[in-house]
């Protein structure tokens, strides 16, 4: 018998009971064992749910009773998710966890823990919800040194573009249904503003490179400036907008950035809509590999978080390894980086235009009072220039 405890008991958490208690003889057999929630942490009552017996408040009950073997950490946040995954590691109970923020502000020391009291610390679903994106990284992509990684990390805000792009849906309506859907963060800054997608590329980019990325140094913009506006030149380009999470490796040093992008048809991740997510991963010997799969909601995130539990139990007394070297990853400016943009500014004159950013690529949306237009290929820095000479609108940059 294993013995399992869930912290939460709120999307996730749940979730993970259901997808447990759902599908318990396959779970076992995968485990080769049986296994049994035997309890669920949450402040919270809850009377007339099939599970209330197994209800405590006190985590020490938890961390005190040496039958439990794996701890399900669905809190969310860094404290208390913190102290108690410590806790649990440091009397070698194997912690299973969805929570990004966490691993990307902790993952290392917790990792480290781990591997001194012979347990695991395993985070398949703090990235892509339910796809398997850690453990193929760890494990299937062992011989490649990777140099590129490119993702549609953040359900919500995929939902929320798919929505304005496809129905000219109204943002903060298609925002209150992600919610509802159990897709959004308790607080949907996270996901808006890109912070979200930001911790997850830093967690695949430590995972990929070896070293750690702080995701406190990854340029980071959100999904807020995007208008309708902006899709209507997307539908005259036959182009979408995805936010993107991207590093890649060049020359001894790594650059990584959370931003909207412009897409074209040709690009892998153009067609990953509403809820998925996406994720591209170039080795140097293999190329590319693509990642695709349901990224946020109860079950597609609960049934990433069982399939650490299985791998967990199949490793009773043993850590599972993880390649997340402590040492910190040098960040290059991600500004120096060479590329086409996206630009709409108030001049209405092609030749001021071109006086500025020389050669573009006129887009006619029907919009009178603003000009959208494609530039050549530059950095950032000669954009900035260049841009500074009119009275930008917007920018978005184009990944090919
Ligand atoms: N809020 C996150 C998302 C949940 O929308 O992708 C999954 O990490």
């Amino acid at each position: 018998m294993v013995n399992v405890a869930v912290l939460g008991y709120g999307t996730v958490g749940s979730g993970i009971v259901e997808v447990i208690k759902e599908n318990q003889d396959m779970v076992n057999q995968k485990a080769a064992a049986e296994i049994d929630v035997k309890y669920i942490l949450d402040l919270r009552d809850f009377p007339g749910d099939k599970y209330e017996h197994l209800v405590v408040h006190d985590y020490e009950q938890i961390l005190s009773d040496d039958s439990v073997d794996i701890i399900c950490e669905a809190m969310g946040g860094v404290e208390p998710a913190y102290t108690f995954s410590k806790n649990a590691l440091l009397k070698g109970k194997s912690v299973c966890t969805s929570n990004k923020e966490l691993v990307a502000v902790h993952g290392p020391e917790l990792l480290e823990i781990a591997r001194q009291h012979n347990c695991s610390y395993l985070f398949e679903a703090s990235v892509g919800g339910g796809i398997p994106i850690i453990r193929p990284i760890n494990s299937s992509l062992t011989p490649e040194k990777i140099e590129a990684v490119t993702g549609i990390l953040n359900g919500t805000t995929n939902y929320i573009l798919t929505k304005m792009e496809k129905e000219g849906s109204d943002y903060e309506a298609v925002l209150k249904e992600a919610q509802e859907k159990g897709y959004a963060e308790r607080n949907p800054e996270a996901d808006i503003e890109g912070y979200d997608a930001c911790r997850k590329i830093a967690i695949l980019s430590s995972l990929a490179y070896g070293s750690t990325v702080n995701y406190e140094e990854v340029y980071t913009e959100g999904i807020t400036k995007i208008s309708t506006k902006d899709f209507k030149y997307m539908k005259e380009l036959g182009a979408t907008i995805k936010l993107l999470g991207m590093s890649k490796a060049e020359g001894g040093s790594c650059y990584a950035m959370v931003a909207p992008f412009v897409l074209f048809p040709s690009h892998p991740l153009y067609s990953v809509s509403d809820v998925f997510n996406g994720i591209l991963v170039r080795g140097n010997m293999l190329g590319d590999t693509m990642y695709y799969g349901r990224g946020a909601g109860k079950l597609p995130t609960a049934s990433a978080v069982v399939s650490d539990v299985i791998e967990c139990a199949r490793n009773i007394g043993r850590s599972v390894p993880c390649f997340w070297n402590p040492e910190k990853q040098a960040l290059s400016d991600a500004a120096d980086v060479k590329r086409r943009f996206f630009v709409r500014v108030s001049e209405t004159d092609k030749a001021k235009i071109e006086d500025a950013f020389g050669s573009v690529e006129v887009i006619d949306a029907g919009l009178t009072d603003e000009t959208g237009f494609i530039t050549e290929v530059m950095c950032e820095k000669e954009y900035k220039e260049k841009a500074a000479q009119l009275t930008v609108v917007s920018m978005l940059r184009i990944e090919e």
